[in-house]
């Protein structure tokens, strides 16, 4: 029987829980062991989990019962929440809350809360310089999490918050690649004005978690916020085209043009991408690279994550 140190994981067999799970396991002569939560622990992510040798235990975060019976035992929790499932802020404020509360009930040591910035505290909802969108937010999928830091503090649940940012993988998974204009150049349609932007590679959220796992005590209580790197969006560009052997123009996108796109959480998103702007020195600040890779020291840039997965951008 090991006698280390269990870290139950929640969206395991997901982007930033799945980073942590291989994180740990790599970390093979690590304190840690890795319990990795799912709804569904007979899918393939799942079995291919356990294969690698995490303890898969089923556990649905709508369920407070089953989160305190995954909990149970363990050291660290990881917890994050799925906005884009069901794109319901309250939905996730009562997912945080039922995981703060097992997390508490458990007895857990040390819970680091996957958050972002309730934006309200620099987009108050009676600024009109964007749409409130669903009544009561200036960024839904932002201000859900930030309200929830105070959820966890209120629990007494030992927590870390860990602001995490935008992910590179993005350019892959989300259809933010860049595209081919009518005159055949690509160009990657952001909004980001001409400021800097604070990213990450997916699977380097999770190698920071486990630094903040192996830290412990130093980061309860507190919030702290990584990024692989702040780069403007013709920096990303230039980057892409070196990458990609092939011009890259950056296009601005304006705020309002993105709002409009039409697709599932266009406002959001572009709303979100509003506040990085205007709020860009303070973000970043949040985010600092130096502390960030003193958490990872393999943390990527993006010329590093680009060398690893430029050809799996699709370009269209
Ligand atoms: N995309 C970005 O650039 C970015 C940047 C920062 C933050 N975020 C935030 O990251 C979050 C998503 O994290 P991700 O990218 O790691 O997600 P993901 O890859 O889509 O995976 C979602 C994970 O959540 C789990 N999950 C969802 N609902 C659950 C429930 N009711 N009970 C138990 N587990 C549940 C899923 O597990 P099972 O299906 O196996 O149960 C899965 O492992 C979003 O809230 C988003 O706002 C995204």
């Amino acid at each position: 029987m090991s006698d280390k140190k269990i870290i139950a994981v929640v969206g395991a067999t997901g982007a930033q829980g799945g980073g942590l799970v291989r994180a740990i396991l790599a970390d093979k002569r690590g304190e840690f062991a890795v319990r990795a939560l799912t709804r569904k622990p007979d899918s393939d992510k799942a079995r291919e989990l356990a294969t690698l040798g995490a303890q898969v235990v089923a556990a649905d975060v709508d369920d407070t019962a089953s989160v305190r019976r995954a909990f149970a035992g363990a050291h660290g929790a990881f917890c994050v929440t799925n906005f884009w499932e069901h794109f319901s802020p309250e939905k996730e404020l009562t997912q945080a809350a039922n995981m703060a509360k097992a997390a508490k009930e458990a007895g857990v040591k040390h819970t680091i809360w996957s958050t972002l910035e309730d934006t309200r505290k620099w987009v108050p909802i009676t600024d009109d310089r964007m749409p409130t969108l669903m009544e009561k937010y200036s960024v839904p999928h932002f201000d859900a999490k930030g309200e929830a830091d105070a959820i966890f503090t209120a629990s007494g649940a030992p927590t870390t918050c860990l602001l995490t940012s935008f992910y590179w993988d993005n350019l892959i998974h989300f259809g933010m690649g860049p595209r081919r204009g009518a005159d055949g150049v690509l160009a990657l349609n952001m909004p980001l004005g001409d400021r800097k932007f604070p990213a990450i590679a997916v699977e380097d959220i999770g190698k920071c978690a486990l630094g903040l796992f192996k830290r412990g005590k130093e980061f309860i209580g507190r919030t702290v916020g990584i990024a692989g790197e702040h780069l403007t969006g013709a920096e990303m560009a230039a980057k892409l085209a070196r990458a990609l052997s092939q011009p890259v123009r950056y296009n601005a996108v304006p705020f309002d043009v993105y709002r409009g796109l039409g697709f599932p959480g266009a406002e959001d998103l572009g709303n979100m991408f509003q506040v990085n702007h205007d709020f860009a020195e303070p973000f970043c600040a949040a985010r600092d690279v130096a502390f960030s890779r003193s958490l990872n020291p393999a943390m990527q840039t993006f010329d590093g994550w680009l060398a690893a997965n430029a050809k799996r951008i699709p370009l269209e």
